[in-house]
């Protein structure tokens, strides 16, 4: 027997949040899916609010990770002690709120979910992603896991899906908001180096294009403002073998809305 599995790549801001909340239900009732992984850092811009969390769970998240936005929004972080489906990057410092590998229950098989943050450009002084995911894996027991590897460099998170290969039924890199058109199953696992985001489509990263663009131009700080018009949702589906918690394909999946 087959488990669709599907990832959500970052949901920016509330237009993102508000698309999530009219079209995931019936997406997962298209394409049937079992469980559903969606990274929700980015939907203040920087952070989340508690309330946030709960309308992403409620639109029918299974699992909600995070990752170097974890932070953004401080009243979170009583959140992320209690509540199992709100993962952090595991290999933050344990001293931080939270935790960032949780087992959940799926019709009795146990489904893994493990969020990591990447070290190349991310300055969070976060243990050794690598080391630390082995760590994991030996610790208890799964049916299936996936790993949120939320990292900015191609070639760390490439790293880390040819590492994990055969070990994990799935390997999503998140954090740069550009699906890459690398999906692939390595050896059992599904992988993709970036899921892609959930937001407004024509923007930089989320972001209003000219205010990105003047960055570029002048480096002068300014604050940033959402886009508007037509919203995109990007995702991943994967299969997942039941009896062997391999994925048996990965493919990519893009929505369009267009604003009216
Ligand atoms: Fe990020």
């Amino acid at each position: 027997m087959l488990y669709s599995v599907l990832a959500v790549g970052d949901v920016v801001g509330e237009a993102g949040l508000a698309h999530l909340e009219r079209h995931l239900r019936p997406l997962q009732k298209l394409k049937h899916i079992s469980f559903t992984v969606v990274n929700g850092e980015n939907i203040s811009g920087v952070g989340l609010t508690c309330k946030q969390a709960w309308r992403v769970y409620d639109a029918g998240a299974d699992a909600v990770t995070l990752g170097n936005h974890t932070f953004g929004k401080m009243e979170i972080c009583r959140m992320l002690d209690e509540t199992p489906w709100l993962l952090r990057p595991a290999n933050l410092s344990g001293r931080m709120p939270g935790h960032g590998c949780e087992i959940f229950d799926l019709n009795g098989l146990r489904f893994r979910v493990v969020n990591l943050i990447g070290r190349c450009t991310l300055q969070w002084n976060a243990e050794n992603p690598f080391t630390l995911a082995d760590r994991l894996l030996k610790q208890g027991t799964a049916d299936f896991t996936l790993v949120d590897f939320h990292a900015e460099a191609t070639s760390e998170k490439r790293a880390m899906g040819y590492y994990l290969a055969g070990r994990v039924s799935a390997v999503v890199g998140t954090h740069t908001h550009v699906t890459t058109a690398d999906e692939q199953v390595i050896d059992g696992t599904g992988y993709i180096t970036d899921v892609g985001m959930t937001g407004p489509k024509d923007s930089i990263l989320g972001v209003e294009k000219d205010i990105i663009i003047e960055r570029f131009l002048t480096y002068y700080p300014k604050r940033h403002r959402f886009a508007e018009g037509d919203i995109e949702l990007n995702g991943v589906l994967m299969d997942i073998d039941t009896k062997t918690g391999e994925c048996g394909s990965i493919e990519r999946y893009r929505q369009i809305i267009r604003s009216v």
